[in-house]
């Protein structure tokens, strides 16, 4: 059986590395040669130029402060962690459903984790699971905007001011996204974006954080960023001594990394919502399928770039799924299995690690049963939507899915 589906953009099979559809286009391609054929800079080692424009047009579009770029997302939590400045052995409270680095950057700073449940409905950290995992231990707690959707930040910032922890917000998943009006990145002691490829706002390859506090700005910038910035931004006498070596790690974010994801960045919020209102269309036509559930948008929520489009039919064991997909797939509709599973299945987070730099402080604490983590992925699959596609394409996903529920 085939479903009508309107000529469109092929779709790249899900986790092809670099085929990411939308991220080269002529504006990178132009914005690129220009910055080479002008001489610019291929390595900038103060912050100044194409960085620090980037830097600034990041605080401007996601309302955060003291933006510091990174070669990477899982650089940017890793600088964010050594910021925190955290005694050896505490630990970081962690969803067990995200992204591996959104944590394990703390690996290396001497710290451990704590994995918590997920709410069944959105995938975020679940505040009453937060709660019971706090013991003395516990310094800090980094949440994860699953897929575009904001945690709950009213109740778990407030649970982290009763506790005294400190907050980190891993928004790579959460371009523009908001809760109660409110930019995510700005509820957090830290903040971090990913720019990997995949992510709403790309360098192919990049990151960076946020942070209000100007101690964690100079902390991060030390930690990863020696010499020409830690001498000029830099200023605790106690920390600026050290600025020659920084504390000897090199995250600077490539310069012709930076123009790609300038060039994005002028297109950022059309793009955000353009792929809300497919997206709002799709979620709207799936509620009428039988047996599939839309992504649960809590009503107090926006949810920006929208990550990853995942409904879910709950109904399906594993088995069905399989056959579900496949039925889907032969439609074609560009469904797929999640990539990302919980982190309480990584060996990393359930098996002593046979290398020095995890023994004495590495020793995961699985804090479940995690029943909303198992019940948040049952059924669960993923549906490509891209810049390219268009509602009447959205349509046809939803006519596909309805014809093949029902046949099943
Ligand atoms: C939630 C989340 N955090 C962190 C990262 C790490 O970012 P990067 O790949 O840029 O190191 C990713 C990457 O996929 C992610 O999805």
């Amino acid at each position: 059986m085939t479903i009508g589906l309107p000529a469109g953009p092929a779709h790249p099979a899900a986790g092809t590395p670099g085929t990411v559809p939308g991220l080269v286009n002529d504006d990178v391609v132009a914005a690129v040669r220009r910055y080479l054929e002008g001489g610019g800079p291929l390595s900038v080692a103060d912050g100044t130029g194409v960085i620090g424009e980037l830097e600034r047009r990041l605080e401007e579009l996601l309302s955060v402060r003291n933006v510091l770029t990174f070669s990477s997302g899982t650089g940017a939590l890793h600088g964010g962690y050594l910021a925190l400045d955290l005694p050896r052995g505490s630990e970081v409270i962690a969803p067990v459903l995200g992204f591996h680095a959104s944590v394990t950057p703390a690996l290396h700073c001497g710290l451990n984790v704590a994995l918590v449940d997920v709410d069944p409905e959105t995938g975020t950290m679940s505040p009453g699971a937060l709660r019971a995992a706090i013991t003395r231990q516990v310094r800090c707690v980094v949440v994860v905007h699953y897929l575009g959707h904001p945690a709950e930040m009213g109740e778990i910032a407030a649970i982290c001011r009763e506790h005294d922890l400190l907050l980190v917000e891993d928004c790579s998943h959460a371009y523009l996204s908001t809760l109660r009006g409110r930019p995510v990145g700005t509820f957090g002691d830290v903040a971090a974006w990913s720019m990997q490829a995949r992510k709403t706002l790309s360098a192919g390859e990049g990151g960076f954080l946020a942070t209000p506090d100007r101690a964690f700005f100079e902390r991060a910038v030390l930690a990863g960023h020696y010499r020409g910035r830690s001498h000029a931004q830099v200023t605790d006498p106690a920390l600026a001594r050290l600025a020659e070596t920084g504390l000897g790690l090199k995250y600077r974010l490539h310069p012709l990394a930076a123009v790609i994801a300038l060039a994005g960045a002028e297109k950022l919020q059309a793009g955000v919502e353009h792929r809300q209102r497919l997206l709002g269309r799709l979620s709207s036509r799936l509620a009428e399928a039988s047996r599939i559930v839309p992504p649960v948008v809590r009503a107090d929520v926006s949810m920006g770039g929208w990550f990853s489009y995942r409904p879910a039919a709950p109904g399906l064991a594993d088995a069905d799924l399989a056959r579900f997909l496949e039925a889907l797939r032969a439609t074609g509709v560009p469904a797929h299995l999640p990539e990302v599973g919980p982190l309480d299945a990584e060996p990393l987070f359930r098996e002593p690690v046979p290398l020095l730099a995890a023994t004495g402080t590495w020793r995961p604490r699985l804090c479940g049963p995690f029943d909303g983590a198992r019940a948040y992925q049952r059924g669960r699959l993923s549906v490509t939507v891209t810049d390219a596609d268009d509602e009447a394409r959205m349509d046809a996903y939803a006519a596909a899915f309805a014809t093949v529920s029902t046949a099943g």
